[in-house]
């Protein structure tokens, strides 16, 4: 597990680590108060206690990790790895021609609060997670429900850490399945 970073931003500190238990009220504090636009982007699990305490119940299949605002120690970002994929998604991965390995994949799910996005905070997160994902062997990362197709900003997010379009899929409008191939040194 990685350690914490602080990283410097345009609107002071951040502290990127992992999720933890002691963290259910801040985090349910920063999905109570994101915007509409960031609820219907972001949707892994319901935004309530429970709900968050169910999702988190197999620590070892869901992994949060938050940006957190070194001033005030509130979350000012929070992502999602769950280990492998969702079930349901297999088929619309196989029809691509990619047979994923549960083992290698991982499914990715990034937010960050209005006031915070365009600074770098959803970049620097990904790359914290990246460092993790890489000692632990992970080949791919895909996107948690793919994105939604007017989602310029979170696919322009994706496209420059390397993401690649593989398919396109309805749900509640129109989705890009998106994959991020992760190199290994030789
Ligand atoms: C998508 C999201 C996580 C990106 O996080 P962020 O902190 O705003 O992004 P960053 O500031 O780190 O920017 C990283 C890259 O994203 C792209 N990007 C960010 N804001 C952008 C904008 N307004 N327009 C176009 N591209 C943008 C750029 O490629 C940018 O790289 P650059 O700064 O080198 O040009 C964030 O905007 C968000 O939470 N959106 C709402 C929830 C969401 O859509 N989640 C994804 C669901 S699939």
């Amino acid at each position: 597990m990685s350690q914490p970073v602080s990283i410097q931003t345009k609107n002071g500190h951040v502290l990127l680590r992992r999720l933890t238990t002691n963290d259910l009220d801040k985090l349910a504090a920063y999905l109570h108060e994101v915007s509409d636009e960031v609820k219907n982007r972001f949707g892994p699990h319901h935004f309530n206690k429970p709900a968050i305490l169910e999702f988190y119940s197999w620590p070892h299949e869901n992994i949060g990790f938050v940006a957190e605002d070194v001033a005030n120690e509130s979350i000012i970002g929070y992502a999602i790895i769950k280990c492998g994929y969702l079930s349901h998604d297999k088929p619309r991965w196989q029809s691509y021609g990619l047979d994923l390995d549960s083992i290698k994949c991982c499914t990715f799910a990034p937010s960050v609060t209005d006031a915070w996005q365009g600074i770098g905070i959803g970049k620097n997160m990904l790359q914290y997670i990246l460092k993790e994902l890489t000692v632990s062997g992970i080949q791919h990362v895909i996107l948690w429900g793919g994105v939604q197709s007017d989602n310029i900003k979170a696919i322009r997010f994706y496209e420059s850490f390397g993401f690649e379009t593989k398919g396109t899929f309805d749900h509640y409008g129109s989705n890009y399945d998106m994959i991020l191939s992760i190199d290994f040194p030789d």
